[in-house]
C-alpha cells in the first residue's frame, strides 16, 4: 500500500514468552490497513549507561542502530510491562542512551504507549513514567484510548501465546485508529 506508514513497535519485557511480545504479535490483525508494523532491533545487550563510556568512545553500534530505527519511523508504539510501579531498568536504559546522540531519535516522533501487565492496574504507573521521560526528550505523545492490559495471565493464552481477551483487543483497535490519524497529523 503506498500511503503506509511506517510503525516501529518496542517491546519493554525481554522475557521469551513475554506477555507484551505477545501484545505485539496482536497489533497488525488488530490495525487499520494504513499502519505497517516493524520490530524494533534490540536493546538487550547495551551497556549499562555511562556518560564517562559515551564520551569517551561514542554510543555503541547496537545503540545507533536502534536509534536509526526509531528516526526512519513515522511512529513508535511501545508495550511494555511494568516493574516495581515503573518503566524496566533495561527500556529506561535505552531510551538514556539514544537522548544523548546528538540527533534524539524520539525528538518530535508521534508514540504510543500500551502495556500488559499480570497486576490489577495494568502497567498505568509504568506507562505514567515512561509517558514523562519521552516528554523530556520532545516525543509527540498520543493521549487516548489509552491501552492496559491488566491481568495479563488470563487474557494471554499460555500455550499459543496468543491475545485471547476481546475487550483488550477492542480498545487497541480504537487506539490503532486513532493513532494512524494522529501520526498522519502530527509526523514531520
Ligand atoms: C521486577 C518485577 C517487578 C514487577 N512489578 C510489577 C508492578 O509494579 N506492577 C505490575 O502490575 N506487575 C509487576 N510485575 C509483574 C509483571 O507484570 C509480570 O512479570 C509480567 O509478566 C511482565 O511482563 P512480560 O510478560 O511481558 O515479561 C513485576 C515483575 C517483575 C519481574
Amino acid at each position: 500500500m503506498a500511503d503506509q506508514l511506517k510503525i516501529l513497535t518496542i517491546c519493554g519485557s525481554l522475557r521469551k514468552n513475554s506477555y507484551n511480545a505477545a501484545v505485539v504479535r496482536a497489533l497488525p490483525a488488530l490495525a487499520p490497513p494504513e499502519l505497517a508494523f516493524v520490530p524494533a532491533p534490540s536493546y538487550g545487550g547495551f551497556p549499562l549507561y555511562n556518560d564517562d563510556v559515551r564520551v569517551a568512545s561514542g554510543a555503541p553500534a547496537d545503540v545507533e542502530a536502534w536509534a536509526a530505527a526509531i528516526r526512519s519511523a513515522d511512529g513508535v508504539i511501545i508495550v511494555s510491562p511494568e516493574f516495581n510501579w515503573s518503566m524496566p531498568g533495561p527500556l529506561k536504559n535505552a531510551i538514556d542512551w539514544v537522548s544523548k546522540l546528538k540527533d534524539v531519535p524520539f525528538k518530535d516522533k508521534p508514540v504510543a504507549l500500551q502495556s500488559a501487565s499480570t497486576g490489577q492496574v495494568g502497567g498505568a504507573r509504568m506507562q505514567y513514567h515512561l509517558r514523562m521521560a519521552l516528554q523530556s526528550i520532545d516525543a509527540q505523545l498520543f493521549g487516548r484510548p489509552e491501552v492496559f492490559v491488566n491481568f495479563a495471565a488470563k487474557k494471554i493464552d499460555e500455550k499459543t501465546g496468543e491475545l485471547t481477551d476481546d475487550a483488550a483487543k477492542d480498545i487497541i483497535k480504537l487506539q490503532l485508529a486513532a493513532f494512524a490519524k494522529f501520526v498522519a497529523r502530527v509526523k514531520v
